[in-house]
C-alpha cells in the first residue's frame, strides 16, 4: 500500500473544504481528460476570489518595490521600452498586463500551468481584465485607454505553456521579474542558467520567493521543519522544492546571475515553535530557516532610463 498518495490525498481533501463549491467543481473537472480544458479554466477563474481581485498583484508589486526602496538604493522598474520575462505568471499574466499598460515593448511570460485561449476569453475580460485595467487607471493614471490596453496586449503580451528551462521569448529580455514562482521550480539552478541566457547583460530583475508551506500563514513552517524533504513530498507532493534562501542564493551564483538577496520577513518565533527535524539543524542556522519570504534583486539597483511612471 502507498501510504505517501494516502497522506497526499488526505492532504488534498483538506485544501477543497476550504474552497468555495463551484471553484472546487472546476478542479475536478480539471482533471478529467474528455473535458475541454479552456471552459473549466475559464471556470475556474471566474469562481476563484483570490484570482478575481483587480488590484491583488498590483499591491504586491508596489509593496515589493517599496520595501526595496527603503531598504537601499532600489530604483523602481522602468518598463517603458523595455522587453520583459515574467516566470510563473499565473493564469491571468500576473504582472504581464501590468507591464504593457506602464509601456512595454514586448512581455513574455512562462508557465507551465498556462492554458491557451483561457485569459482572452470574453467571461475573464470581464471578470478580470477590465476591473484590472481599471485599477491600472488608479494606480498610475490613464496613460492609456481601454481598447488600447486590450490590443496591446493582444499584440505585445505572449505567455507560453511550458517552463522556464525551455523558454523561448525571441528576444533578450530588460526586466525579469516572478512572484512566488522560484519556490515551485525544481532543478532551479538549471532553470536559472537559462534564464541568465535570456536577459541582456544589463538586465534588472527582481524575483519574490516565499518559503512557507503557501497553506498556513500563521504557521508557514509548519510540516516542512518537522520531516525531511524527502517525507515532505510524500506527505505533501512536490509542489515547492523546499530550497531555503542561501540555496536559492547558491543557485543564482551558480547560473553566474549576480543576485543580491533582501529579506522581507524572517519570524523566528515561528521556526522556533516547530520541532525541528535533523536534516534541517545540520544544514540551517535559525537565522536562515527563519526566512519566510525574501525578494532576489538585481545588485546593480539603478536603472538606466528614466523613472518609472
Ligand atoms: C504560486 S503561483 C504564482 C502565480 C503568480 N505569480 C501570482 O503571484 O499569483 C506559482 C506559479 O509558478 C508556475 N511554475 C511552476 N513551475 C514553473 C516553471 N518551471 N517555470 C515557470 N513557471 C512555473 C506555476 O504553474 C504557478 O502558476
Amino acid at each position: 500500500m502507498n501510504f505517501g498518495a494516502i497522506g497526499n490525498l488526505a492532504h488534498r481533501l483538506s485544501l477543497v473544504r476550504k474552497l468555495p463549491p463551484r471553484l472546487v467543481l472546476a478542479k475536478i473537472a480539471k482533471r478529467l481528460p474528455w473535458v475541454d480544458k479552456r471552459s473549466v479554466r475559464v471556470a475556474e477563474i471566474v469562481h476563484s476570489p483570490k484570482d478575481l481581485q483587480p488590484d491583488r498583484l498590483i499591491g504586491f508589486f508596489q509593496t515589493q518595490e517599496a520595501f526595496l526602496q527603503s531598504h537601499g538604493d532600489w530604483v523602481p522598474l522602468d518598463f517603458a521600452g523595455r522587453t520583459v520575462l515574467e516566470i510563473g505568471p499565473g493564469p491571468l499574466a500576473g504582472w504581464g498586463p501590468m507591464a504593457v499598460f506602464r509601456g512595454a515593448e514586448r512581455v513574455y511570460g512562462v508557465d507551465p500551468d498556462w492554458v491557451e485561449g483561457a485569459f482572452a476569453d470574453p467571461a475573464v475580460e470581464a471578470a478580470y481584465l477590465k476591473p484590472h485595467f481599471e485599477a491600472l487607471v488608479r494606480t498610475y493614471g490613464a496613460l492609456m485607454d481601454y481598447p488600447t490596453f486590450r490590443s496591446r496586449i493582444r499584440e505585445r503580451l505572449v505567455v507560453d505553456r511550458i517552463g522556464l528551462a525551455d523558454a523561448a521569448p525571441g528576444f533578450r529580455a530588460d526586466i525579469a521579474i516572478s512572484n512566488s514562482c522560484l519556490e515551485h521550480i525544481s532543478g532551479l539552478q538549471d532553470a536559472l542558467s537559462a534564464l541568465r541566457g535570456l536577459c541582456g547583460p544589463e538586465a534588472r530583475f527582481m524575483h519574490l520567493v516565499n518559503f512557507g508551506n503557501h497553506r498556513n500563514r500563521a504557521a508557514p513552517f509548519e510540516t516542512i521543519y518537522e520531516m525531511t524533504p524527502e517525507d515532505y513530498r510524500l506527505r505533501y507532493g512536490g509542489h515547492i522544492n523546499l530550497l531555503r534562501a542561501p540555496d536559492v542564493g547558491r543557485a543564482f551564483a551558480g547560473a553566474g546571475i549576480d543576485a543580491h538577496m533582501v529579506v522581507v520577513d524572517r519570524p523566528v518565533e515561528l521556526a522556533e515553535a516547530v520541532a525541528m527535524h535533523g536534516y534541517w539543524r545540520e544544514r540551517y542556522t535559525l537565522d536562515e530557516v527563519s526566512i519566510r519570504t525574501a525578494l532576489f534583486v538585481s545588485a546593480g539597483a539603478r536603472d538606466r532610463g528614466t523613472s518609472a511612471p
